[in-house]
């Protein structure tokens, strides 16, 4: 979602000095709050990524993204299961409290599968641009989901 998120906003030419400059602070410095994990199938074709981002470990909580960028692998049920296997991992084995989501009214496919995953919809926001290339309203949604939420699923939450 980190990149998607980016791709939304204006994009801003940089030189290939300053591109190099930021991927060795990156290297340098690699993130604590930030971490992504690759999504193959169990043919072990690479279908996509995973990332949590915002951690505060303070708060208890963070971020959860993810893309599969090729549209023959949607609508598979990967990307519930993908992020379902975040969800449990962040709650279960970080010990966080709470995970939240966030994407687009338009991106009906992130909202079903956000849902089907346990999440709430906790706020809803006009988006940066008023509206979509289809010219439908956008709205940012960001949804949620507690430990004991997640706990308290009949499947235990996987
Ligand atoms: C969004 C994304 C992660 C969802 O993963 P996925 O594997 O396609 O999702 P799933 O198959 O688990 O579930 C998708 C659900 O949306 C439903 N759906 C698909 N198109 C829909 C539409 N136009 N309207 C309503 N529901 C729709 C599917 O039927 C399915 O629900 P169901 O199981 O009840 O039938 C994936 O499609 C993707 O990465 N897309 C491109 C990048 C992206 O949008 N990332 C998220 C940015 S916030």
């Amino acid at each position: 979602m980190g990149l998607l998120r980016r791709a939304w906003q204006t994009i801003q030419n940089i030189s290939r000095e300053e591109f190099e400059k930021r991927l060795e602070k990156r290297r340098r410095k690699p993130s604590t709050t930030s971490h992504r994990w690759e999504i193959n199938t169990t043919e072990g074709r690479h279908i996509g990524w995973v990332d949590y981002y915002r951690l505060d470990v303070q708060a208890g909580h963070a971020y959860i993204g993810i893309c599969l960028p090729e549209k023959d692998t949607w609508g598979k049920g990967y990307g519930t299961e993908a992020l379902s296997l975040l969800i449990d991992y962040l709650l279960r084995e970080m010990g966080l409290k709470e995970v939240k989501t966030a994407t687009w009214t338009g991106n009906k496919r992130m909202v079903r599968c956000a849902r089907k995953c346990g999440f709430k919809e906790i706020t809803r926001r006009p988006h940066r641009a008023k509206f979509s290339i289809r010219g439908e309203p956008l709205e940012r949604i960001e949804f949620s989901i507690t430990r004991s939420e997640w706990l308290a699923r009949g499947d235990g939450g996987t």
